[in-house]
């Protein structure tokens, strides 16, 4: 039926996901999309699909001729309204695989409300095509019945996430996003002024400054489910623009925010069904770092990284020996029973030498006993055989080993342990590892600038017993910062504040900033904090990641509804792009071409 109608006069009465048996016979008006259609000459079947599921609905020939007749027009993806009688399908026709799998509807009047180009790919969940085709065409690809399955599970965490925060007192307030910019260790994306030519406004990477404002203000809870955006270079598990859920509160002991956020994080997984047993276990900074090479521990497979210095500083010539004598370290980890060649075994170096280190030897012992170590071999039968002792390892273990400077060595090996991990898949399916990481250093020396920097943000505050060393020990400062990792990622990051201008003062100093540049930046902060601060502090967790994870994604780009490529582009619509000459003048800007 093509002849005009008025849509007001259409009214659905089910979606296509939720008509069962407990229907039949009665009358039903769905709308949707043709998801596909299959012409048996009398009979016409089209699966309809809308959001909530997929329907059957024959044409017949024979019940309806005319309706049978405007039927064979349908295409995929063609949008359509249909009415007709709930049937029970025949006996060995139903889908089990569908909830309405039992029943089919009898159209008894069709409407064709839009038409459809051939899409550049099939909307199924099975697909081979290339994510740039799929981002270039998001609103097919988000059609897709598992993407729409992501966008409900983050709609649901959102919900549960905004009620949870309401239950405990907090109130969502919206900080600017045309902003100052705030030093969250990213570059900025800076907005220019019309008004104001050069000067500009700089996106949030976070709303750090006016979320610790609001606690000034004497709000005492505030949340928000925020866009920040960082110009930073992008990986599977970042975006340019990405959304935090941020929390602030003032008073608050660091157990008790602990406590906060292990019930939010219990509220949210219920809707996967998972339990996460609480309190959470806690981890030092330096413990991560040791055992497993990262601040952001898997925890879900039980390989610790080794220290083997000891063993080298009475070993044999060769380059052990040498970088022990050097001040260096060795440390090692051990792979259990795996079958590599030397050939593969050789290609870990070639792993770590793309991380740019210098390679990974091996000791490999064979499950008759025999071992091959090729670069360690210099050292000596004895170091060979202390560092197999004190390893543990067994026949058909192999242990890795690498010398150098210690971040470097921890951070190297404990990439090799996750690609092991991956390779050798010691990472068992549906096991949910989540834990704090504590007592994280306040500062890191950046070579580059030659300088300290803060490895939160400056307005962190420090573990009170190391304010005396502030100045004449800042490595050794630890920070009242902590990260929550989940299976391996970070999701959350956060600390008690600095709530007293003169500390706030001298961390601006250790950073290298004049009072004048402090000022500068932050004058509006600093200021504020002089009109009674009370001791307050946060986290934000990375609500994107927290949703891939607990949809299975391995991609970021899946759980946003318009990602960008990892070129930050977005492809559907095309930006970045040039602007007119006209608008670059008005807001004063003239681009150099090089
Ligand atoms: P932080 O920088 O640790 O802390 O960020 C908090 C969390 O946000 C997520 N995240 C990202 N997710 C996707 N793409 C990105 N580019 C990206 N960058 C960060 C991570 C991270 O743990 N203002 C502080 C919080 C505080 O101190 O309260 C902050 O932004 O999951």
């Amino acid at each position: 039926m093509r002849a005009a109608f008025k849509m007001e006069t259409l009214k659905r009465t089910h979606t296509c996901g939720e008509l069962t048996a407990s229907n039949e016979e009665q009358d039903a008006f769905l709308m949707g999309w043709v998801d596909r259609r299959r012409d048996h000459g009398q009979l016409i079947f089209v699966d309809l699909r809308d959001r909530e599921g997929v329907t059957q609905v024959v044409f017949s020939a024979e019940v309806h001729a005319e309706v049978h007749r405007a039927a064979k027009v349908l295409r995929s993806e063609f949008v359509i309204a249909v009415r007709g009688k709930v049937r029970r399908r025949e006996n060995g026709l139903a889908n089990p695989n569908l909830k309405t799998g039992t029943i089919e509807i009898v159209a008894d009047a069709l409407w064709v409300l839009s038409e459809a180009k051939t899409t550049p790919f099939p909307i199924e969940d099975e697909t081979t095509i290339s994510e740039d085709l799929r981002l270039k065409y998001r609103y097919l690809d988000l059609r897709r019945p598992k993407m729409q399955e992501t966008f409900r599970m983050r709609h649901r965490i959102t919900m549960a996430i905004r009620a949870y925060m309401d239950r405990q007192g907090f109130w969502e307030v919206e900080t600017p996003i045309l902003t100052k910019s705030t030093p969250e260790g990213a570059r900025d994306y800076l907005v220019p002024s019309r008004l104001h030519h050069g000067s500009f406004y700089a996106l949030p990477q976070s709303p750090q400054l006016f979320k610790q404002i609001l606690m000034i203000s004497g709000f005492e809870k505030y949340f928000q489910i925020v866009r920040c955006f960082r110009d930073e270079d992008l990986r599977a598990d970042r975006q340019p623009e990405f959304t935090q859920v941020d929390i602030e509160m003032s008073f608050p002991s660091r157990e008790e925010l602990f406590t906060l956020i292990e019930g939010l994080m219990a509220a949210v997984f219920t809707l996967t069904g998972i339990e996460i047993p609480t309190p959470l276990p806690q981890m030092s900074f330096q413990e991560a770092m040791e055992c497993y090479g990262s601040d952001k521990p898997d925890t879900r497979f039980e390989v610790c990284l080794q220290d083997f210095t000891e063993i080298f500083k009475q070993a044999g010539p060769g380059v052990f020996r040498e970088m022990v004598d050097a001040g260096q370290t060795v440390r090692g980890l051990v792979a259990p029973n795996i079958s590599y060649s030397r050939k593969s075994l050789d290609e870990f170096n070639t792993f770590i030498k793309q991380l740019g280190g210098a390679g990974v030897a091996w000791i490999r012992i064979g499950e008759d006993g025999n071992t091959s170590a090729p670069v360690v071999k210099n050292a000596g039968a004895d170091a060979v055989e202390a560092v197999i002792q004190k390893s543990g390892a067994q026949r058909g273990d192999t242990v890795f080993l690498m010398a150098g400077n210690r971040d470097s060595v921890l951070n190297w090996l404990g990439a090799l342990r996750l690609e092991l991990a991956r390779k050798e898949n010691w990472i068992p399916a549906g096991k949910w590892n989540m834990l704090w990481v504590v007592d994280f250093p306040l500062l890191e020396f950046d070579t580059n600038q030659n300088r300290w920097v803060s490895r939160h943000h400056p307005f962190t505050a420090p573990v009170d017993e190391d304010l005396s060393i502030l100045e004449t020990g800042p490595e050794r400062v630890r920070a009242k910062a902590y990260d929550l990792v989940l299976n391996g990622t970070e999701i959350g990051g956060g600390s008690i504040r600095i709530h007293r201008s003169d500390i706030q003062a001298r961390i601006f100093k250790v950073l290298g900033f004049s009072e004048q540049e402090a000022r500068e930046k932050f004058g509006f902060f600093l200021e504020a904090l002089e009109y009674g601060t009370p001791p307050h502090g946060g986290i934000a967790l990375g609500l994107d990641r927290l949703v891939m994870i607990l949809t299975g994604q391995s991609s970021i780009r899946d759980v946003i509804a318009f990602p960008k490529t990892a070129r930050a582009v977005d492809l559907m619509s095309g930006s970045p792009s040039p602007v007119s000459e006209q608008q670059l003048r008005e807001i004063g800007i003239q681009v150099r071409r090089t």
